[in-house]
């Protein structure tokens, strides 16, 4: 995601400009820019990296103009980090220019449709098609709002914008669709931002844009209207009550909290475009190996560290079902150092929030000796990892802060599922059939995850609240859910300091069963649709006549579960393959709550790193 901002009234701009940016830099930071009008001129000014260099830039810049502007703060999508792609955009004319936060689907067939009308790009980005349409509109109208409105007609998918045009020198447009975007509203003078934090030192009264909503914003006006027909739409302004601190964390405590519920978001932003529902289609067109090379291949290596290392053990289990390919999963220090075995008709599918994790990246680079292929698994455009692969896979999940990787491990399981759709169906394991049902559970989970957080994060708190001083935890899972056990206990272990393991359930009997006693909560995880759900019944029962403390998690409706644990919380049931997913949430608002309770530095745990760049 990107931070956007917009200002028109009496101030001096680029310092509006630029502390709306830095209040937003958590959005995006490979690249910020501005654009202003001075002196009859619609100036443009970017530059590559965090915010700061383009202060630096602006620090030496003579001018100061005053009453329009718009700023913007990149997370690349479409584009690498580049002063050529950072934002803001500006049409052929150089007299319309947009900032844009979101993704446009459609951007290959318009851009291809505007070439051929001669508009000349100069980025890689999705985002500048918008100020090309606009200008075609122009050619037909002088009203920069019906422009506007009838050029993101032709777009499809997310954006959240802002529009200056040098003719109407004063007057900014704004548009919204599944992107955020609040409307400040000062005295004889409005903002735009893509958060309220980027508003909050000028005025704490906004409007919050819907979809298909576009603004007219002038210093003393501000009007909003449907983007279909232009109708006029009236809004009450609310009034906001944050701090600095909580504004930039969106009104929540900590970013790891934040990013624990824009889970939905995340997961929607990574398989938007790459699925249909209908005819249950996948497309990634990232996967740069023809059918015939899918099909020929004989294995895949995933290489991964921590909870990264966790998604490729789910992905083991989705591959095996539906691409009946070997699959091998390592630790990124581990593969490294071994006698691995991999050819030209193997492919390494490295995992990485980040992309700069130095043990995955020492390991891809010994695999790709062998002549295999790679395709990763990424959350940072451009980032190392996507520059030394033949194809990468990007979980849109926006920048993470929290040091314990939430939003991007679900997208990863996510971008995983993709992958195995898009295998499966190839090598002709998966029908329609299950294609469709797996499809069809993918769309809807964004929704049922959504309400999952609102109904579980209070039992949550109260799970939190009675085990926060235990110095031990074990978490249980079985098949595919068993690297979901390992992940619960490495977001325990890392944000609260506890010493927790997840462990196979099956391996209970192995040895970890000398550990339990009324000291030791046991995390489970027991699906009822599982076909192993009844030997994790049996492996509850053993913990239980051991008189450990049984927390456990299951389908709704389960009450033979809920009579055999000391805490449950029960799920809504959901598919095999998305089980990992759902079950991952909950677990992750244990940690988290603890941590809390336990007065942990959650956000930056102490030992640890967000990208661990040393081996
Ligand atoms: C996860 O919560 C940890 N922060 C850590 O295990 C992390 O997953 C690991 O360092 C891998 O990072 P990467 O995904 O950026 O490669």
């Amino acid at each position: 995601m990107c931070g956007i901002v917009g200002y028109v009234g009496k101030r001096s701009v680029i310092p509006v400009l630029l502390e709306g940016l830095r209040r937003l830099e958590y959005r995006g930071y490979d690249s910020a820019g501005i654009a202003i009008i001075n002196e009859g001129r619609l100036e443009v000014i970017r530059a590559l990296g965090k915010l700061i260099q383009l202060q630096e830039i602006l620090d030496s810049y003579a001018a100061r103009p005053k009453g329009i502007g718009l700023g913007h703060t990149r997370w690349a999508t479409h584009g690498e980090p580049s002063q050529a792609n950072a934002h803001p955009h500006r049409d052929c004319t150089g007299e319309v220019v947009v900032v844009h936060n979101g993704i446009i689907e459609n951007y290959h067939a318009l851009r291809q449709e505007l070439e051929a009308q001669g508009h000349v790009f100069t980025s890689q980005t999705d985002t500048e098609v918008i100020p090309h349409l606009i200008e075609e509109e122009l050619k037909h109208t002088n009203d920069l709002l019906r422009a506007v409105g009838q050029a993101l007609k032709r777009v499809e998918g997310a954006y959240a914008i802002g529009v200056l045009w040098l003719r109407d020198p004063k007057t900014l447009v704004a548009a919204r669709n599944q992107s955020p975007l609040v409307i400040g509203l000062g005295e004889g003078e409005n903002f735009i931002a893509s958060d309220i934090p980027a508003v909050l030192p000028w005025t704490n009264k906004v409007l919050f844009l819907d979809d298909g909503e576009i603004a007219l914003l002038r210093a003393e006006q501000c009007q909003l209207f449907r983007l279909d027909d232009l109708t006029p739409v009236t809004k009450e302004p609310k009034v906001v009550n944050w701090d600095a601190s909580m504004a930039e964390k969106a009104g929540y405590k900590h970013f790891m909290l934040k990013e624990i519920y824009e889970q939905p978001q995340a997961i929607l932003n990574t398989f938007r475009g790459r699925l249909d529902p209908e005819t249950a289609e996948v497309d990634i067109p990232e996967i740069q190996l023809s059918p015939e090379e899918i099909k020929a291949l004989n294995k895949i290596c995933i290489l991964a560290c921590g909870t990264s290392y966790h998604a490729g053990l789910v992905a083991k289990y989705l591959l095996e079902r539906w691409a009946q390919l070997p699959v091998e999963v390592d630790l990124g220090s581990e593969f490294r150092y071994r006698d691995f075995l991999l050819d030209e008709r193997s492919l390494v599918i490295p995992i990485s929030q980040s992309g700069e994790t130095a043990d995955t990246l020492a390991s891809l680079r010994r695999a790709r000796q062998t002549g295999a292929k790679a395709i990763a698994i990424c959350n940072v455009l451009g980032s190392t990892l996507t520059r030394e692969t033949d194809g990468t896979i990007y979980t849109h999940a926006g920048p993470e802060i929290g040091v314990a990787s939430t939003k991007a491990f679900t997208s990863q399981l996510t971008a995983l599922l993709l992958l195995t759709l898009y295998f499966g169906k190839i090598r002709g394991h998966l029908g329609q059939d299950q294609a469709r049902r797996i499809i069809r559970g993918l769309v809807q989970l964004p929704q049922q995850l959504e309400g999952l957080l609102q109904t579980v994060h209070p039992l949550i708190q109260d799970m939190a609240y009675d085990y926060h001083r235990k110095q031990h935890f074990l978490y249980l899972g079985r098949n595919i859910l068993f690297p979901v056990a390992l992940e619960g206990a490495l977001k325990l272990k890392e944000i609260s300091y506890i010493h927790a393991e997840g462990y196979a359930a099956g391996e209970m009997k192995h040895g970890p069963i000398a550990l339990i006693d009324e000291d030791m909560p046991v995390v489970v995880l027991a699906p009822r649709n599982h076909h192993v759900y009844e030997k994790m019944i049996s492996n509850i029962e053993e913990v239980r006549s051991r008189r450990g403390q049984i927390l456990a998690f299951g389908t709704e409706g389960d009450e033979a579960l809920e009579k055999l644990a000391n805490h449950t919380v029960l799920l809504p049931e959901c598919e095999w393959e998305l089980s990992p997913i759902l079950y991952t949430v909950p677990l992750q608002l244990l940690a988290y709550e603890v941590a809390v309770i336990r007065g942990c530095d959650v956000d930056q745990p102490r030992n640890l790193a967000k990208s661990v760049t040393v081996e």
